[in-house]
């Protein structure tokens, strides 16, 4: 059996395109659009690239997009100090800081310092609480868009063993929490686990997450597998692979997400659809 495509690049362009509707409605009667901030300190390449993809995402959808790109050499305390002046801009609804940051910059104090409602990201403590606790507010958007991703499926999620490999806080652990909410029984594997292939051949459902290309191969998998490949890794040849071998693993899983074209679209709809939601609860709040 050839694995079913479990295309994130078309997903996205359809939420997208939903949300464009939403604005514009309410654009039309006069009110102010979502408002994004992106923050990028240094210059990373793969975050330049993410970043220009997320600001693009907010010009076609009708956001109020604002861009700080900051010098590496930007202290915390500067960083700290926009930060501030965005959470109190009633313009911005969200506030994203592209991460890696530089070393000098702590980055769980600058996670910390964006007020919870604008947390995009969903990485600040109160949102990632709310969401250990089952009454998740602003999710964090990879694992949320893997989420919509198992949904298209139509598979029922309930009692399925999931099993993530890698526990970063940006994947493995909040997914963790969205695949326990959605009632899987839930592994996170990482690089101390001590026999990955015991795990990976249970599992109804793999989240791949480490940043090694190829990491995960069809020979270590349940037949009928959906598998979900958040790597995005660039080879010395140029070509984009995700953490999983795609042509090993396509030939037994039930559904694959592509590198590119997978999970990575549905990230930055997840950030826009975040956003709205951020403006929906200042709105309540008056
Ligand atoms: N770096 C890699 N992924 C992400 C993400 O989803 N958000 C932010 N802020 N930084 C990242």
């Amino acid at each position: 059996m050839t694995a079913k495509n479990l295309d994130g690049k078309a997903l996205a362009s359809k939420i997208r395109q939903s949300l464009k509707e939403k604005v514009s409605l309410r654009t039309a009667k006069g009110f102010n659009p979502p408002g994004l901030a992106v923050i990028l300190v240094g210059q990373n390449p793969a975050s330049e690239v993410y970043v220009r993809n997320k600001r693009n995402a907010c010009k076609e959808v009708g956001f109020h997009s604002v861009s700080h790109n900051l010098p590496k050499e930007t202290s915390e305390k500067e960083l700290l100090s926009l930060i501030g002046e965005l959470n109190a801009d009633s313009s911005i609804n969200g506030i994203l800081v592209q991460l890696p940051l530089p070393n000098h910059i702590d980055e769980n104090k600058v996670t910390e310092s964006i007020i919870p409602e604008k947390d995009v990201d969903g990485f600040h403590p109160y949102n990632v609480g709310r969401l250990t606790l089952k009454m998740p507010l602003l999710r964090p958007c990879t694992p949320k868009g893997i989420m919509t991703l198992l949904a298209e499926t139509g598979i029922d999620l309930v009692g399925k063993e999931a099993v993530i490999v890698g526990a970063s806080n940006i994947v493995g652990r909040p997914a963790a929490l969205e695949l326990l909410m959605a009632r899987c029984t839930v592994t996170v594997c990482h690089s101390k686990t001590v026999d990955l292939d015991a795990h990976l051949k249970r599992a109804d459902i793999v989240v791949a997450a480490v940043g090694i290309p190829g990491f995960v191969r069809g020979d270590q998998l349940k037949d009928d597998a959906i598998i979900i490949d958040v790597g995005i890794n660039r080879l010395e040849s140029g070509k984009l692979v995700g953490d999983v071998d795609f042509d090993s693993a396509s030939q037994g899983a039930s559904w694959i997400t592509p590198v590119p074209g997978g999970v990575g679209p549905m990230t930055i709809a997840s950030l826009l659809e975040n956003t709205l939601q951020a403006m929906e609860i200042a709105d309540k709040k008056g």
